[in-house]
């Protein structure tokens, strides 16, 4: 199989874990003999330091004319205690999910048994933990007009906005999982107060009616909130707007054990993103120690749900999951003494045997 594929390093540990998933990819394009093509661009503080633009022209272009998009991390510390800086780096993310149309954001959440005792929380509450969220990615708060500031700058407002269209694609992402893994889909809203979660609760259980083998159940944000921690054995597809998915997703990376094991894909109609959830760690940056697993393993969802190919998917998915059964993981996981190169050679290695 021939496929182009836009490489997008970004911010902090954003090149290091990047270079070991195209790594990862390599090794299965030599395997499997098939022939990627990886192509670089700019994005996030590293395109403002060069371009000024935090998603520059060249990079929408490199995107919408690759078969899929492999991106690491994005942020800088210099922009985050500068509030009044005009640009900023996380708006080329924003504007790259919005202009590609990725409105369809995955990230799986399992507890691996290697590391259930790298989570804080207790073994017999995670175990076999294992559901996705199906987070709406493009539009609710982080879009909705009016935002900004009144004119003598004493108020500031964001809108939520959702319309049933927004709310039906992503459903039906939702239930497309929930179909091929233990059909229940839980809708996570505040209809209890929102009139955009109300809508979604309308839509998502009118949609649901054509399905009677998928369980719907409908759950509020803030008890689910606790749930997901106590409980997360009873969820299998969760479905939620942007920023509700955005705080249950990271919170949900604790079952896992460490930020640094959570991939991600953002599908669009046409071109798809794949990313670790985690971010920028820019503490970390250049000091070969920040996690590649998350990067790796979006590199297998890529393979997954972008080209179809699902041995090579399963081939990335248990090189990682060997590497972690062996020990071979960095420090934020049980002090694990090996650098992310290391990490990713050992992968590469796994791939190939
Ligand atoms: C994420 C991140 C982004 C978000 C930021 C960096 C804009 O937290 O992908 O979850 O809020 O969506
Ligand atoms: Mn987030």
């Amino acid at each position: 199989m021939n496929k182009k594929i836009a490489v997008l390093p970004g911010d902090g540990i954003g090149p290091e874990i990047i270079e070991q998933a195209v790594k990862a990819l390599q090794a299965i394009e030599k395997k499997f003999n098939h022939s990627f093509e990886y192509n670089y661009g700019l994005i996030g503080a590293a395109a403002i330091d060069k371009l000024g633009n935090p998603y520059p022209d060249d990079t929408h272009t490199l995107c919408s004319n690759s078969d899929a998009i492999l991106f690491g991390a994005i942020g800088d510390p210099k922009y985050d205690n500068d509030p009044s800086a005009k640009v900023r780096p996380e708006q080329g993310l924003l504007k790259m999910r919005s202009n590609l149309g990725l409105y369809a954001n995955i990230r799986p959440v399992k507890s691996y048994d290697a590391l259930i005792e790298a989570s804080p929380l207790k073994n017999d509450r995670i175990k076999n933990a294992d559901f996705v969220v199906v987070r709406e990615l493009i539009s609710g708060i982080y879009f909705g007009k009016p935002r900004g500031r009144s004119e003598d700058n004493t108020i500031a407002y964001d809108t939520c906005v959702y319309t049933r269209e927004e709310i039906l694609r992503i459903t039906e992402k939702a239930f497309q999982f929930a179909k091929n893994r233990k059909k229940k889909v839980t809708l996570l809203d505040k209809a209890n107060v929102l009139a955009t979660s109300r809508l979604w609760r309308e839509t998502v259980t009118e949609y649901a009616k054509q399905f009677p083998d998928i369980e719907l159940e409908c759950n509020f944000i803030d008890s689910a909130a606790m749930e997901v921690i106590t409980k997360p054995t009873k969820f299998d597809v969760i479905l939620t707007e942007n920023l509700f998915g955005d705080i249950i997703s990271d919170e949900a990376s604790v079952i896992t054990g460490s930020l640094g094991m959570l991939p991600s894909a953002s599908l669009g109609n046409k071109v798809s993103l794949y990313e670790p959830i985690h971010g920028s760690y820019p503490q970390a940056a250049g000091k070969n120690i920040a996690n590649p697993m998350a990067t790796i393993l979006s590199a297998a969802l890529l393979l997954e749900y972008s080209f179809g190919l699902l041995e090579e998917s399963k081939t990335i998915v248990n090189a990682v999951e060997r590497a972690m059964n062996e020990g071979i993981v960095t420090e934020d996981i049980n002090n694990g003494k090996y650098s992310t190169s290391a990490v990713g050679d050992k992968i590469v290695e796994y791939i190939l045997n």
